[in-house]
Order: C-alpha cells, then sequence, then structure tokens
C-alpha cells in the first residue's frame, strides 16, 4: 500500500522525509519518492527499488528546502518504473503530489484532460489529480481552493499531499478511505498516511476524516470540509504507542490489523477493473475446458470460485490444487484450456509451474492476484488484481476475502453475458456493494467472542471445521487458520462427508465448527450437527443472527447479518474464523504473523 509524508519545517527536510518514508516500509512498496520546494523550483528524486538503495544511488538527503513531500509506492496502475513513481506533477512544472489510493474515474477524466491539452507523463491514475488541480490553479485561487475544486470531480479512494513553487510554504491535503493523520511539531506540521512516519518528530496527531482538506502553513493549520470549503473542528491526540505498534496502525499484530482491513480492501477491491473482469468472464464462456489454479488458502478462494461460477452462471469450473495440477490434468489440457490461476503473490512455484506446463500445450492463461508486476501476471493474457494492498502477516487474511469477491464479480458478469442465471443478478450485486459494511459490523460483533472463545477452547488439541455446499471452502480456510498459527490440529470436511469417517473420532468435548448460513444446505447442516451433537461433540457454529435453530443446538455461536447471499456468504461467515484463530494463536503464546515453518510467498516447489 502506498505511503505517504508532507512535512513543512524550519530546518532542511529531505533526510526527514527519507527517515518517514523509512518508518512506512512495512506497508509495502515498490518505488521511491522524494520532492522539496525551493527557490521556486521543485526538486525531485524518484525511482523503483527499496529506499536504502535509492539514497545510496541519487542521495535523497541533498534536495534542498525546508517543505517536502515523499511517497512509497505500491503500483496499482501502471508497473513500478522511474516514471510511475510518485511524486507526479503538472505540466507547468509547479504543482507536485503524491497519492494513496484509487482513483475509479481517471480514465475518462484523463480523456478529458488530453483533449484539454495535458501531457501525461506516466500510466498512473494519480497523474489526473495534478492535472486537474492545475486546471482550477488560476491567479488569484489559493491552492487549497484549487484542490478542493479539483476534487470534485474525483470518484474512488484517496489521501494526498500537493506542495506548489507559486506557494511555496504550504502543503494542501485531502483524505477520502485512503488513511491521512497531522502531526503536530513545535514549530513543524507533518502528514502521513500513518502515525509512525512522523512519531520520531512529534508525538500529537489528528486523525482526519473522510472529505477533510487540511492546510499546512507556517502560521499553522486549518481544516476545511472538502465538499463545501467550511471549517471542521478535529480532536488533537497524544499517541502513547511504541513505534513498533505503531508500524501495526497500534494492534498488537499484523494479522489482526489486516483483519480489521478487511472493509477497506473489499471496498477498493469493488470498485472498477470491470474491462479485465470482462475480459475474464468472456475467457471462461469461450474455453471447453476452466480449471481454477492455487495453493492454499488461494485454492480455499478457487472452491467457492467455482461455486460461484456453477450457481450464478451455470458454468462449470475445476478447481485444483496446483502441486497436483501437471499430474493429475496434464494430459487434459490444450488450446481449448483456460487455466485462472489466483495466487495472492503471484509468486508460489507450485501455481507457477502449473501456469507455464499449461502455456505450453497452448492453453490461455488468466489470474487473480495481489501483486503487480508478479511473475503470474507475465505469463497471464489477462489479470485481475485484487486492492487488498500488502499483507505481511504470514496468515492469508484479506488476500482471502477480496480474491472471494473477485470472483463474485466475475461469476456476476458471466451471469448476466449468458442471460440465463436462475437468481436476481441485480438483487446480488446490490448486496455486494453492501459486503464491506457488513464485514466491518461482522468484525465489530464477532471479535469479543473470539476472545472469549479462544479462552474457552484454545488449550484443546483437535478440532472439526464443517460445511456443506460453498461453505466447504469456508470451513477449509478456517480450519487452515486455525491450524496454521495456533498450531492446534484442525481439519476441515464437507459436513456431510464426515459420517463417512472423521465421526469416529467424536467423543465427549471434541469441537467441531459449523459454518452454517441459511441456505440450501441449512435442513441439511442441521442434520450434521445433531449426529456430531449425539457423541458428545462442543458444538461452535457460525450462523445467520436469529438462527434459533441452530443457535438451541450450539455450545457458542458466532452471529453474522442476516440476508446474505448464499453465493457471498464465505466473505463474511470467515472472518469471525479467522479472528478466533488469531486470538487462540495469542491465548497460546504463539506469534501468529510469524508461523513456524512457512513463508509469506512459496517459491520452492
Ligand atoms: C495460508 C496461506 C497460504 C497461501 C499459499 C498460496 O494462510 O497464506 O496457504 O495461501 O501459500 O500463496 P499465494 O496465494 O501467494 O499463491
Amino acid at each position: 500500500m502506498c505511503g505517504i509524508i508532507g512535512i513543512l519545517e524550519r530546518k532542511n527536510v529531505a533526510p526527514m522525509i527519507r527517515k518517514s518514508l523509512k518508518r512506512l516500509e512495512y506497508r509495502g512498496y515498490d518505488s521511491v519518492g522524494v520532492c522539496t520546494v525551493h527557490e521556486g523550483k521543485l526538486h525531485i528524486k524518484k525511482d523503483k527499488g527499496k529506499i536504502d538503495e535509492i539514497h545510496a544511488r541519487l542521495n535523497l538527503d541533498d534536495l534542498p528546502g525546508s517543505v517536502g513531500i515523499g511517497h512509497t509506492r505500491w503500483a496499482t496502475h501502471g508497473a513500478p518504473s522511474q516514471v510511475n513513481a510518485h511524486p507526479h506533477t503538472d505540466c507547468s512544472g509547479t504543482l507536485a503530489l503524491v497519492h494513496n489510493g484509487i482513483i475509479e474515474n481517471f480514465q475518462e477524466l484523463k480523456n478529458k484532460l488530453i483533449s484539454r491539452g495535458h501531457v501525461f507523463k506516466s500510466n498512473t491514475d494519480t497523474e489526473v489529480l495534478v492535472h486537474l488541480i492545475e486546471e482550477e490553479y488560476k491567479e488569484g485561487v489559493p491552492l487549497e481552493e484549487a484542490v478542493r475544486k479539483a476534487f470534485q470531480h474525483v470518484e474512488g479512494s484517496y489521501a494526498v499531499a500537493v506542495v506548489s513553487t507559486k506557494e511555496p510554504e504550504k502543503i494542501v491535503c485531502v483524505r477520502k478511505e485512503s488513511p491521512l493523520v497531522l502531526g503536530i511539531g513545535d514549530g513543524a506540521l507533518y502528514c502521513a498516511s500513518d502515525i509512525p512516519a512522523f512519531l520520531e518528530y512529534t508525538r500529537k496527531a489528528i486523525i482526519l476524516q473522510d472529505h477533510d482538506l487540511a492546510v499546512l502553513t507556517r502560521d499553522g493549520f486549518r481544516i476545511l470540509s472538502l465538499k463545501t470549503g467550511e471549517p471542521v473542528e478535529r480532536e488533537v491526540v497524544t499517541i502513547d504507542w511504541t513505534a513498533e505498534m505503531a508500524s501495526k496502525g497500534g494492534y498488537p499484530h499484523f494479522m489482526l490489523k489486516e483483519i480489521h482491513e478487511q472493509p477497506y480492501a473489499l471496498a477498493d477491491t469493488l470498485r472498477g477493473r470491470e474491462f479485465y473482469i470482462g475480459l475474464i468472464s468472456w475467457l471462461i464462456e469461450n474455453s471447453k475446458k476452466v480449471f481454477l489454479v492455487a495453493a492454499g488458502t488461494s485454492y480455499h478462494a478457487c472452491l467457492a470460485g467455482a461455486y460461484m461460477l456453477s450457481r450464478l452462471a451455470g458454468v462449470a469450473t475445476i478447481p485444483v490444487i496446483a502441486s497436483e495440477f501437471c499430474e493429475k490434468y496434464g494430459d487434459s489440457v490444450d488450446s481449448d484450456t483456460l487455466v485462472l490461476a489466483v495466487s495472492q503473490s503471484g509468486e508460489t512455484a507450485d501455481t507457477l509451474n502449473a501456469v507455464r506446463y499449461a502455456r505450453k500445450r497452448g492453453a490461455k492463461i488468466a489470474s487473480i492476484t495481489n501483486t503487480l508486476g508478479s511473475s503470474i501476471t507475465r505469463y497471464s493474457q489477462v489479470y485481475v488484481l485484487t486492492q487488498a494492498g500488502p499483507e505481511i502477516g504470514v496468515a492469508a487474511t484479506k488476500t482471502f476475502t477480496t480474491q472471494l469477491a473477485t470472483f463474485a464479480l466475475i461469476s456476476l458478469k458471466l451471469a448476466e453475458n449468458l442471460g440465463n442465471s436462475a437468481f436476481d443478478l441485480r438483487a446480488i450485486r446490490e448486496e455486494l456493494k453492501a459486503i464491506p459494511s457488513l464485514c466491518e459490523e461482522v468484525i465489530r460483533i464477532n471479535e469479543p467472542r473470539a476472545q472469549q472463545l479462544a479462552k474457552r477452547y484454545s488449550t484443546y488439541e483437535n478440532f472439526y471445521f464443517l460445511g456443506r455446499g460453498i461453505s466447504v471452502a469456508t470451513a477449509l480456510e478456517g480450519a487452515l487458520k486455525l491450524k496454521e498459527i495456533s498450531y492446534i490440529h484442525a481439519e476441515g470436511y464437507p459436513a456431510g462427508e464426515s459420517k463417512h469417517g472423521p465421526i469416529a473420532l467424536i467423543q465427549d468435548n471434541f469441537p467441531c465448527v459449523f459454518v452454517a448460513p441459511n441456505d440450501v444446505t441449512h435442513p441439511k447442516i442441521i442434520g450434521n450437527i445433531m449426529e456430531m451433537k449425539a457423541r458428545g461433540a462442543k458444538v461452535i457454529s457460525v450462523i445467520e443472527e436469529g438462527d434459533r435453530e441452530v443457535e438451541e443446538l450450539s455450545n457458542d455461536t458466532f452471529i453474522i447479518p442476516k440476508g446474505v447471499s448464499e453465493v457471498l456468504t464465505p466473505i463474511l461467515f470467515v472472518v469471525p474464523l479467522q479472528l478466533f484463530a488469531y486470538y487462540c494463536a495469542v491465548e497460546r503464546g504463539a506469534d501468529p504473523d510469524k508461523p513456524r515453518n512457512l513463508a509469506k510467498s512459496v517459491t520452492v516447489q
């Protein structure tokens, strides 16, 4: 995820900006840039690469001036490169801007700006912002007013900081759906994506809200409404976190932070990218065989994805574990085959191996990944990026739910194209829009329960996670989360299959987690719960609000808001299981961010 910093000081800011960017490194990035304003000019250094390496090559500290902005870029639109690195400048070289977020309507804005004579240097969505401000930045208009007017045309998420050679002692920043905080120092002001960026300089901060515009000058700061330009009041808070806590946004672990980031990650994933979603659904429609290939959590997303494609669009696809693909299906791969590979990192060796193999046999390759520029994107004719931002905890959380959201978009598009769905597709699209806020509610309701239940159950050594239909994917993922970070043995199973063997292990107090949404499988899963209960199992269930029947059969429950369509249930039902796994690991003294023997990206076969 991009990181931004702006500093207005009484001394040279370039070395401070570099240090602040180092503190934002944990957010993940591929490029770096710094801009200072001095003697009527912008002074910019930027490139692709890591801060230390770029600093060794270019010396980021020798930019002159006491006002400046800096940026670490996590590529979304446009590959990592020098030209795509921020800051971006306008045509006249007056304005420089850094941005974190995604501009949804950038193409439309770009076309308009080009027709008005603006010349673009990069492939980023961000660059439209600086040209838009240039349009409004006429004689006599202060920078903050030009920024305010420009952002009336912008759709999407943004945290932005802008400087101008015409007003060299000013930084203007705005925020919507991407984090931005102000730091209030002694004769100095800061703006940043996150508090650690300026924690060394000040502990006084203001957390800006959506649609806030802040103006930093030598005389102090003002916060205005981006919509109306009227002043708004925000509280100054004193931060008592350690630097380490601060890098995790105040959370004790990255995994917990990333679980909490899911509403934003989902919102970002659900906006835009329709063109690529359309291409992938077209490829599915026009291929005789479609394999969904992935490892681990991404494979679980494929299981749910296959279900969505089948239920919504009536299209059968085959989910395959990547390391099994060549042996199991290799001979059947040909030019009528589509391999849709799913990989958060885009670097998993098993998945890449399957993709390379399928390519050699003439198959078409599409992918869903979280990492622009990763190997998988180079092998794919088309790819869709999930917009989860970097995931630092080894256990996949926000990347799983954003993969599910992407599958939902592809399935809906395909179903709309085919035109024979039994479902009300428009209603499901509407529901999907509400998923980010529902996810927030799920976290709010279930986090205290997960803490409580972890205290009660973390001493058990074996668990079953059971579900039916699309919830098999959720159950498998819940089991994987628990086992990999808390080291409790957990097995996920289709609930119907449990009586064909697994039930032999059930005796008094054996914990069984049931994923039990109110969908077509509900009557049958009640039977499965009873079978387990009759043999002494402890039943923990994830249910919809008001599901008295399953609640009465359960020892403990996690509650999900009512009325979510079956195909979307995994996105919400998995969240309490992520929280439960996290708190079990904490109870057992394990580090959830760094489970033993595991790596974030598995690059060996
Ligand atoms: C589990 C987990 C792994 C990954 C798997 C595939 O929490 O993170 O199971 O899902 O190694 O990784 P990607 O998606 O990067 O291909």
